[in-house]
């Protein structure tokens, strides 16, 4: 029996198929390329010495997602294809609704066709938008500001009422905090395309001489520097914690949302200092105004993940910045090097 990952040669994806392959599981990619390289498949094989199987599709293509379904013998599907970009999904909403919506529509409808219904889907703490307290904990209402944070929501509602209308379903929203850094190896981390829209590829586009200076978006914060603090968490931790979620809608035991968050906040200066300390580089920074849509702080409360997926976060910010750095000295062009 295989696991299907959809969107598996993203950033997450990717270090989440390494998991699972040395996991020992059987591993099949749909993934459109619309966001990421067909490189990403030898540094899998290159860090795992495995092969996945690979359907250059799009999951709007239902005869496509069909087909792969016919092949393999899938027995659970590990959800992360779609499109992330805040900015991009307020100027393109009906293309973010479509993608995201219409794509994870199309493969419970194909899911549900060959009795498969296992599922783990990548939400997002955006769900939560601006709340009065921290730690952000699943119970909250969803508030989310933005069309692409509305898709997770809406997909997370969606899912529920499958749920309800069929408790053969077993689902694992996963609403991961701010994922950086990169695998161990060097060989595999966040290759964004164009400007980085995050912190830390940000940063380490700066520190690789890609860009010029760092924008801090806004000093004037209710926090400890005036800067926005953020639950950053190491990728690996995040393809832990997947694994820790397939686990559990294998056991069969319905629906439940799981923040994947470390449960510390840590500010832009930080960051900018942890990665300077790990890296030995000077990041030069110029403080600009607020950007729209941010929150002063976000963090999770990670407790539900730990009682009940047995997962925790184990990486430090330190680490975070070593590997993130790493990946970025020894790929200055991310895959296309
Ligand atoms: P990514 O863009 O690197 O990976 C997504 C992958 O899905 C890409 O390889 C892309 O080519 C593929 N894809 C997109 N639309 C597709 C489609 N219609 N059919 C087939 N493949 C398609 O993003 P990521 O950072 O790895 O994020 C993975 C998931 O996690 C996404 O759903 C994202 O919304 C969610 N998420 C990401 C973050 C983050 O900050 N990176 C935070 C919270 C949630
Ligand atoms: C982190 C902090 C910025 C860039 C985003 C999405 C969210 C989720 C994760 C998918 C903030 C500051 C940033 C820069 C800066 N993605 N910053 N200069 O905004 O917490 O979350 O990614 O689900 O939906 O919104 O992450 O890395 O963009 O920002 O000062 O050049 O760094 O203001 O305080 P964010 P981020």
């Amino acid at each position: 029996m295989a696991i299907l990952v959809t969107g598996g040669l993203g950033y997450i994806g990717s270090h989440t198929c390494v998991e699972l392959l040395e996991a020992g599981h059987e591993v099949v990619v749909i993934d459109s390329l619309v966001n990421s390289k067909r490189e990403v498949l030898n540094r899998i094989h290159a860090v795992t010495g495995k092969q996945v199987a690979f359907a250059f599709a799009d999951l709007l293509d239902r005869s496509a997602v069909t087909r792969v379904f016919q092949e393999h013998a899938i027995e659970g599907v590990l959800h992360f294809a779609g499109l992330k970009a805040v900015g991009e999904s307020v100027r393109e909403p009906l293309r973010y609704y479509h993608t995201n919506l219409t794509g994870t529509l199309t493969l419970c409808e194909v899911m549900q066709e060959f009795n498969v219904r296992r599922l783990v889907f990548s939400s997002s703490a955006t769900v939560y938008g601006a709340q009065e307290r921290v730690p952000l904990v699943e119970d909250l209402e969803k508030q989310p500001v933005n069309p692409y944070g509305r898709t997770k929501a809406m997909i997370e509602d969606i899912l529920a009422d499958l749920y309800r209308s069929d408790e053969r379903w077993n689902i694992a929203l996963l609403r991961y905090f701010n994922p950086v850094g990169a695998h161990k190896s060097g060989k595999m981390g966040e290759d964004p395309s164009g400007t980085p829209q995050n912190l830390m590829p940000y940063i380490t586009q700066v520190a690789i001489g890609k860009r010029k200076e760092l924008s801090v978006y806004g000093q004037d914060y209710p926090t400890q520097d005036g800067t926005g603090v953020r639950d950053y968490i190491h990728v690996m931790d995040l393809a832990a914690g997947h694994l820790q979620a397939l686990e559990w809608v294998l056991r069969g035991v319905g629906i439940d949302a799981f923040n994947l968050g470390t449960g510390v906040g840590y500010s832009v200066f930080d960051v900018i200092g942890a990665f300077e300390k790990a890296s030995g580089i000077k990041i030069p920074v110029r403080v600009t105004a607020r950007r729209a849509g941010d929150v002063a702080v976000s963090y999770a409360d990670p407790t539900k993940a730990e009682g009940v997926l047995n997962w925790r976060a184990t990486h430090g910010l330190d680490e975070m910045c070593e590997d993130a750095w790493r990946w970025q000295l020894h790929n200055p062009h991310g895959y296309d090097g």
